[in-house]
């Protein structure tokens, strides 16, 4: 059985003894192996949402439920992060800045698909996109090292590819569906 408190628990003490992504992973890759564990001590997903289930200066752990054929515009989050598929998948797209222009403009530097029970770090300066390929809702465990809703960062336009300030209040108003404005994590 998945239990929030003791994974909470568990992230705090992993990170304690090491502030990066390293230890967290482990605790996050432990709990999304018996995903089915994860969904009982969750609750089935039954709605796009980000459930914030902790968060403190040092720690934020998310329970990010991705709509079906979902797409979320390239973000940053400026502190590391560990994802943990507990159903469904997530794909990333990961994003490079253009060095030669002036406009802060991104392109596609890499790409890695998320499935049930896949643990992946996120480094500090991370830029992605993230896809729900499936017809179905995906669930996913964030932790991210620090507090996730305090940081300014930075989004970039889907469209044009430049960069924007992160608006963080569109940015995690739960919608229905795969609309555009709905993005997280
Ligand atoms: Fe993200």
């Amino acid at each position: 059985m998945f239990d929030l408190d003791q994974f909470t628990a568990d992230c705090n003490a992993a990170v304690r003894s090491d502030r990066s992504h390293k230890l967290v992973r482990e605790v996050v890759a432990r709990a999304v192996s018996d995903a089915k564990a994860v969904v009982a001590g969750l609750g089935e997903p039954r709605r796009a949402e980000v459930q914030r289930l902790y968060s403190s200066a040092e720690l934020t752990i998310l329970n990010v439920i991705w709509a079906p054929l979902m797409t979320i515009m390239p973000h940053n989050h400026l502190m590391w992060a560990v994802i943990g598929v507990y159903t469904g998948r997530e794909d990333n797209i990961f994003w490079r800045r253009v060095q030669e222009e002036a406009g802060a403009r991104v392109e596609a530097a890499g790409a890695k698909s998320l499935g049930e029970r896949d643990a992946e770090p996120l480094g500090r300066d991370i830029i992605h996109s993230v896809t729900n390929p499936l017809s179905r809702l995906t669930g996913a465990i964030h932790v991210y090292g620090g507090d996730f809703f305090s940081v300014s960062r930075s989004e970039w336009d889907p469209e044009t590819l430049l960069e924007r300030n992160y608006d963080m209040e569109k940015n995690l108003r739960p919608v229905r569906g795969s609309e555009p404005g709905y993005a997280t994590s």
